[in-house]
C-alpha cells in the first residue's frame, strides 16, 4: 500500500531580524492616532480599534520603520515563494499593500481571504498575554460536502482549522487564497500587527 501526501498547504513562520520593534510599535500608534479617515472607516465598519487598511497605502514612504519592515519582508516573501516552487519567470514578488491593525480587547476580524494577491501575511508588533491567535482554514473546506469531521486526535496537518499563536517580532505568511480570521482578542491590551499582501 502507498499513501501519498498531495496538494500541500504551507504556512511560513519566521522571526524577522533587524526590526526595532519598540520603535515600530510607536510608529503604529502614531499612524493610528493621526489617521482620521482610517479611524472613521474603522468606526463605520465596526472594527474594534483601528486599521489603516482602507485609508493608507504608503506606510513604507511615511515612516522608515515600515520601510525597514518592507525590505525585510521582501526577502521572506521570496524565500517562501521558492519554498512553494512558484515560477515567477525571473521576476520578484512585490509588496502591494501593507496596513496597521490595532485590535482592541473584545475585537475580532471575521473570516476572509485576500483576493488578487499571491502571498498574504502579518508581522506581529505587540501580542499581549491572551491576545488572539490566527485561525486558518483548510482551503478544501468548501469542497468537502458530506465529509465527516476530523477526529479530535488528528495530527495538525490533517485538521480543518488551525490556531497559531503568534509572538511579537515574527511574521506569518500563507498563500492568499487561504481563509483566515482573528478570533476575539481576550487580552487586556490591544493586539498590534502589520498585515501585507504580495503579488
Ligand atoms: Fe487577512
Amino acid at each position: 500500500m502507498e499513501i501519498k501526501t498531495l496538494f500541500v498547504t504551507k504556512l511560513y513562520r519566521a522571526a524577522v531580524e533587524g526590526i526595532d520593534n519598540a520603535s515600530l510599535l510607536k510608529s503604529c500608534r502614531a499612524i493610528a492616532s493621526g489617521d482620521k479617515a482610517g479611524q472613521r472607516w474603522s468606526r463605520e465598519n465596526n472594527y474594534a480599534g483601528y486599521t489603516s487598511y482602507a485609508s493608507l497605502n504608503d506606510l513604507p514612504k511615511r515612516d522608515p520603520n515600515f520601510a525597514a519592515l518592507k525590505s525585510a519582508l521582501d526577502k521572506h516573501a521570496m524565500a517562501f515563494a521558492r519554498e512553494l516552487h512558484l515560477d515567477l519567470s525571473g521576476r520578484r514578488l512585490g509588496l502591494d499593500s501593507m496596513w496597521v491593525n490595532v485590535l482592541e480587547p473584545g475585537g475580532v476580524h471575521t473570516s476572509h481571504i485576500h483576493p488578487q494577491s499571491v502571498l498574504s501575511g502579518t508581522y506581529y508588533v505587540d501580542v499581549p498575554p491572551g491576545a488572539s491567535a490566527l485561525k486558518l482554514e483548510d482551503p478544501r473546506h468548501a469542497s468537502m460536502m458530506s465529509a465527516p469531521q476530523r477526529t479530535a486526535d488528528a495530527p495538525e496537518s490533517e485538521r480543518t482549522f488551525i490556531y497559531v499563536q503568534p509572538e511579537a517580532g515574527e511574521a506569518l505568511m500563507w498563500e492568499s487564497f487561504i481563509r483566515h480570521e482573528v478570533p476575539m482578542n481576550t487580552a487586556k491590551k490591544a493586539r498590534i500587527s502589520v498585515s501585507f499582501n504580495y503579488s
